[in-house]
């Protein structure tokens, strides 16, 4: 037996952690033996979060962070690395949805939705791999987790904007993972496609394509994405932080640049 999906003494920073999907990979981090950092905007929720997730014994810290700026990144990255003294996996989860018919797009929307999901998750590459290269803080090896999406893979009405986002983001994570092979710097990068999971940000889009005129009740929304994925189900958060897990492990020690779908075969 050769796999190991321990991350013990493994120090993580993992954005938007304050409840959904991030939430979930954070717990599922920790269970499997890492510290981890939950980087967000959400200060007093993170910190719940924080508590709750180190009731049983795993250490689980809070740090603010609007991935946006640069600022914000040092000092979350100088924050994680002076906690735990040193910083090995990222995952870059922090993300926004704003849901538009492409004859309904807003400028602001847009750019707010790169700036969060693709200015975001560059940043945080890019503090990531300063700290993670030779020299730097980690131990044995880092990993960059990027949070795509199955958006990034198939032609969902109503989210273009946001789809383009997570396609920029899936080609931003290939890059850096070539580079970061090149280079030496002994950091694989990936990313997820997660299918639609009911957070607080799948219900809303499940609201909005009712509002944009492609379903009659947020019941016939869900039950058309269903229809399209082949396992019969929506995804949950645990099918992503299962999966975040085994990609930030030493058992995905040969996995680099690479989109994983998690999304139940729905862009197969
Ligand atoms: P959510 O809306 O429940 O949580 C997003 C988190 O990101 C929140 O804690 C929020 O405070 C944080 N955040 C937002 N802007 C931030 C900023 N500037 N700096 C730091 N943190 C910020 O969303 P959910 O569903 O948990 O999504 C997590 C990731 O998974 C996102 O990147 C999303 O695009 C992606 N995803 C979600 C899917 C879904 O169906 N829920 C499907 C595919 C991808």
């Amino acid at each position: 037996m050769t796999t190991n999906f321990s991350l013990a003494g493994r120090k993580a920073l993992v954005t938007g952690a304050a409840r959904g999907i991030g939430a979930g990979i954070a717990k599922a981090l920790a269970d499997a033996g890492a510290a981890v950092m939950i980087g967000d905007v959400l200060a007093e929720l993170s910190r719940d979060t924080a508590q709750t997730l180190s009731a049983g014994g795993a250490t689980v810290r809070f740090t603010p962070l609007d991935v946006t700026s640069d600022d914000s990144w040092s000092a979350a990255v100088a924050a994680t690395v002076s906690e735990f003294g040193g910083f090995d996996i990222l995952v870059n989860n922090a993300g926004i949805e704003i849901s538009a018919l492409v004859t309904e797009v807003k400028a602001d929307d847009l750019r707010r939705m790169f700036d969060v999901n693709v200015v975001g998750t560059l940043l945080g590459m890019k503090h990531a791999l300063r700290e993670m290269r030779p020299g730097g803080s980690a131990g044995k090896g880092g990993s960059v987790l990027n949070i795509s999406s199955v958006a990034a893979t198939i032609a969902f009405p109503a989210i273009s904007g946001y789809s383009a986002s997570k396609s920029a983001v899936d080609r931003a994570t290939r890059i850096a993972a070539v580079e970061s092979g090149k280079l030496g710097y002994g950091v694989r990068v990936n990313c997820l496609y997660p299918g639609l999971v009911p957070t607080d940000m799948g219900m809303k889009l499940a609201a909005d394509i009712v509002a944009c005129g492609l379903a009659a009740t947020i019941e016939e929304a869900v039950g058309d994405v269903i229809g399209q994925t082949p396992l019969g189900r929506l995804g949950e958060v645990t099918d992503m932080a299962d999966a975040a897990v085994f990609m930030c492990s030493d058992a995905a020690r040969f996995i680099t640049g690479i989109g994983l779908p998690v999304d139940g075969g729905m862009g197969t």
